[in-house]
């Protein structure tokens, strides 16, 4: 090579990394490194072409991995796709990019028990949180209550009151109030082993220990015994109630001083909502992190929470506030926008349906109910004008998330299907939050031929409308309860969408 050639060769590599950096290459550059790089949608190094994340399919247990469609890219979901064609898929590993190996695995049990027969917490689907990256499909982590990753043996992060920082993009619409969904430094345990043993990004509207301004959700600092919004244990005007589609939440801690920052993950730059000492009560200065990952719950395990993660890292060191802008401006050119949740033939809102059963042996059966009992009946041309209502169901926009649909009840209008403990249910609406999400169902191409449709819960999309004992509930494949039994899952999952009776 001339040497003429050398400085053009040398000049591209450095445009192309300036141009191509990845947030791990920004933290790197800054002097504080990513320990551990999560993402299911795309690398968070220039140069990364490992696997992102595994998936489990439900037709025969086995796993494949998914990586980036190139060096740095954005994660090959048309493999997802082609693998989890008709079966259901879980998101068994999170891997970690850093090559320190520091993976998100099923959380096990702790001061809280997980659902699993062993006390673990269940996996995500892996088709919960579809995305694009630049025009380019991807899946997001989406946490259901009882749903939780974690790792109790990370090498290289922050212990005792060492300095680190993190960042993770999540869903800025999809959270509750209960406890945690965390991102960041949990007891290696499982239990809470007291204030200041932890570390972690908050989202949510919980507000049994501290809040921002307006109703929340906000995002906070989870340090063991408190959410945190400021230096004082209750309340910090500065922290806003966030609503963007797509938020960047950011904590970060070092000796006497930590700080929240937050911002749209699709536009615009970094606003710092606390920056000062650590909460003025007992045990929170000096920290004593203890270094775990968790994602999607509290540092005991606690699992009620709900919310969706895209992407994320920890650093070893006190971030500055420059790499951390440089870095929001590499998420924001990433262009993470909404794409839709369902597939199949399109359900017209406003029209009326019936859900004819595929079942073979069970299908001249039709979702129905019988007062708030969901269950299958055997309804034809020649039945009662009341059992045809009763098996009737009119599209509605979905009441908790407008990208699905709520089923209204032809007979009873005001009255939808809903799941409660993972039972359908005809229950009148009553306008919260819970109702609402309970009642919004996402239609996709049917797991079976013989349907045309199955119906994903949207906050459970690792389950589906089945009947099961002729009775509706919503179901996993194989997961914990008698309904969710993996024989017969497709067929008990999948139904014809056709008019209705009535
Ligand atoms: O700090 C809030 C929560 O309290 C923690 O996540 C959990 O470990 C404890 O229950
Ligand atoms: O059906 C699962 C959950 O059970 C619902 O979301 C909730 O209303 C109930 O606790
Ligand atoms: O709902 C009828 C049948 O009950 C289902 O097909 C089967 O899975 C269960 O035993």
């Amino acid at each position: 090579m001339t040497s003429r050639s050398l400085l053009l060769a040398i000049g591209l590599v450095a445009t192309t990394s300036l141009v191509a950096a990845g947030p791990c290459d920004i933290y790197a550059s800054g002097n504080t490194p990513c320990i551990a790089a999560h993402s299911t949608t795309r690398a968070l190094y220039n140069a990364y072409t490992g696997a992102l994340y595994q998936v489990k399919r439900g037709s025969d247990n086995t796993t494949t991995n998914i990586a980036p469609k190139s060096a740095g890219g954005v994660a090959n979901a048309a493999a997802q796709d082609s693998f989890c064609a008709s079966t259901t898929c879980l998101i068994t590993i999170i891997y970690d990019q850093s090559g320190r190996e520091n993976h998100l695995y099923q959380a096990p049990p702790g001061g809280f028990n997980g659902p699993d027969a062993n006390g673990y917490d269940n996996f995500a689907s892996a088709i919960g949180a579809p995305v694009t990256l630049n025009g380019q499909k991807a899946y997001g982590v989406f946490i259901s209550p009882g749903t939780g990753y974690r790792n109790n043996k990370v090498s290289g992060s922050a212990v005792g009151d060492q300095p680190e920082g993190m960042y993770a993009v999540l869903d800025g619409t999809h959270y509750n109030g209960a406890c945690c969904f965390d991102y960041g430094n949990a007891e290696t345990n499982n239990l809470d082993t007291g204030n200041g043993h932890m570390e972690a990004i908050y989202y949510g509207d919980n507000t049994v220990w501290g809040s921002g301004s307006g109703n929340g959700p906000w995002i906070m600092a989870d340090l063991e015994n408190g959410l945190f919004s400021g230096v004082n244990v209750k309340n910090n005007a500065g922290d806003p109630s966030q609503s963007a589609r797509f938020l960047n939440a950011i904590i970060k801690g070092e000796p006497g001083r930590w700080a929240i920052r937050g911002g749209n993950a699709a536009s615009g730059s970094l606003s710092t909502y606390y920056n000062g000492a650590r909460p003025n009560a007992n045990g929170y200065n000096p920290m004593s992190k203890e270094g775990a990952i968790i994602l999607g719950i509290g540092g005991d395990n606690s699992n009620g929470a709900q919310g969706t993660f895209y992407e994320g890292v920890m650093t070893s060191g006190y971030p500055s506030d420059a790499t951390e802008n440089s870095v929001q401006a590499n998420i924001v050119a990433a262009k993470y926008a909404t794409t839709s949740l369902t597939s199949g033939a399109a359900l017209t809102v406003g029209k009326s349906v019936s859900l004819k059963v595929t079942t073979p042996g069970y299908d001249t059966r039709y979702l129905a109910h019988s007062g708030s009992t969901v269950n299958t009946q055997v309804v034809s041309s020649s039945s009662s004008t009341a059992l045809k209502q009763q098996a009737s169901w009119t599209v509605r926009t979905g009441l908790g998330n407008s990208g699905c649909l709520s089923f209204e009840s032809v007979d009873t209008p005001g009255s939808y299907i809903r799941h409660n403990n993972f039972a359908l249910l005809l229950n009148a609406g009553d306008g919260s939050k819970q109702f609402n999400e309970d009642a919004t169902f996402c239609p996709q191409t049917s797991l079976n031929s013989a349907g045309t449709h199955s119906i994903r819960a949207w906050g459970y999309p690792t389950r589906f409308f089945r009947h099961y004992s002729n009775t509706g509930y919503i179901a996993s494949n194989g997961g914990v309860h008698t309904f969710d039994a993996a024989t017969s899952f497709n067929n008990d999952a999948s139904f014809v969408v056709g008019a209705g009776f009535a």
